[in-house]
């Protein structure tokens, strides 16, 4: 399959050379490829369609994903259906987090993030795991029972520990690549100042990667974080990070960088050169949430923007040699997390909240067309 990318690096090159401005702005059509089935149309009724992104994305071997909404995955026919059809990868937007797994101190609530893998293996699709430590979604009774001194650092590393096991453990063998460590360097590359880094030290980091590995040999073990998809300072702290766990054999896999981009900001189109000294410290790579939103009202502009963003993530994966998975945190913006999170912000994924394509979804495709 890899033949089938490098035979076409050189369309996606040029793609990627005519598209490839830091500003956003709206870069020139790449290529056209067949109208795509008309808005709404249910690409899973309509069986293998290769009209879909997972077909486009298997014949240019790459996984294309999605996280899912797991209220919406059981609520929502049209929903079901587009996950279904469109990608060939799943990640947990929530339920595998601890927060949602063990509410209450040791009892493990595995039921909703097991209905997503048996749905994913319904439906021909691999698993992300995500994700097995974070500073955010942790259970009140730990976060609590570490302020109040009630649970103390050799405990606190029980529990890590324990974690680990339990997740990981829970699902051996039905992940393909586990969002082990996530966010721990802040924007200014440093490490993050979480309760890990203060009550275990900066050895946190690597014992979690030898526990995960330990509980799931054949998963890739990645660490994942935002605003390291260009060149930057916190990039730079991950790529020094990286290489000392390396140095001290760790076993770390992957560099997952989430992607989370906005209109307003710009794009870095140093992305490739990104991937590509990761690869050269022999991890693999994966774009792990891609969203790009805008400030509302959305309008033209805006949107083919945003198709560009999409678009320079992408083809830097493409055009890398082990660049493994793509996947957007959310396809429609009906259930995006960005109104909540960001006040006036939002229509940050490729289907707009009426399953409609937007720019973004068009680029997408055409980009792996262009891959395939
Ligand atoms: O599950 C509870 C529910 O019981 C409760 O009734 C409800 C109202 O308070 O809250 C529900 O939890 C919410 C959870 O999503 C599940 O829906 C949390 O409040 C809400 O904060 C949480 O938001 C998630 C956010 O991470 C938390 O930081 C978003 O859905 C999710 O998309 C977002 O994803 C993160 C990645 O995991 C890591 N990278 C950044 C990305 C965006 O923040």
């Amino acid at each position: 399959m890899k033949v089938t990318r490098v035979v076409a690096g050189a369309a996606v090159a040029a793609a990627v050379l005519v598209s490839l401005n830091a500003t956003g702005a709206p870069a020139a059509p790449v290529a056209s490829v067949a109208p795509v089935a008309a808005a709404g149309q249910d690409a899973a009724v309509q069986g293998g369609n290769a009209d879909t992104l997972r077909a486009l994305a298997k014949r240019a071997g790459l996984k294309i994903g999605t996280a899912v909404d797991m209220s919406a995955l059981n609520n929502d026919a049209t929903y079901k259906d587009r996950v279904a059809a469109e990608f060939n990868s799943v990640t947990a937007e929530n339920v595998m987090k601890w927060s949602e797994i063990e509410p209450t101190r040791g009892v493990l609530n595995f039921g909703p993030a097991d209905q997503l893998v048996a749905f994913a293996k319904a439906n021909g699709q691999s698993v992300r795991g995500h994700t097995l430590l974070w500073h955010s979604q942790l259970p009140g009774w730990l976060t609590e029972g570490v302020a109040s001194g009630d649970i103390d650092s050799a405990e606190l590393r029980q529990l890590l520990k324990q974690h680990v096991f339990d997740v990981a453990g829970h699902f051996r063998g039905k992940i393909y690549q586990w969002d082990v460590a996530n966010e721990v360097i802040d924007d200014n590359g440093q490490l993050r100042d979480t309760i890990w880094l203060q009550k275990l030290g900066p050895g946190y980091i690597a014992d979690v990667f030898r526990w995960a590995h330990q509980a799931d040999p054949k998963a890739k073990l990645y660490i994942n974080d935002y605003n390291v998809e260009g060149l930057n300072a916190k990039a730079d702290a991950y790529y020094e990070l990286v290489k000392q766990l390396k140095a001290d054999r760790v076993p770390i896999h992957g560099f997952g960088m989430q992607g989370h981009l906005g209109v307003q900001f710009g794009f870095d189109g140093r992305a490739l050169q990104n991937v590509q000294r990761f690869e050269a410290l022999g991890l693999e790579t994966s774009f792990t949430e891609v969203d790009v939103r805008m400030l509302m009202p959305a309008d033209n502009p805006k949107l083919h923007a945003q198709a560009n963003g999409y678009s320079i993530l992408l083809r830097a994966c493409l055009l890398a040699k082990k660049c493994t998975s793509f996947t957007v945190w959310g396809f429609t913006d009906k259930y995006s997390w960005v109104p909540g999170f960001f006040t006036g912000q939002g229509a940050a994924n490729l289907l707009d909240e009426n399953f409609g394509q937007k720019p973004a979804y068009q680029a997408v495709k055409e980009t792996l067309a262009l891959a395939g």
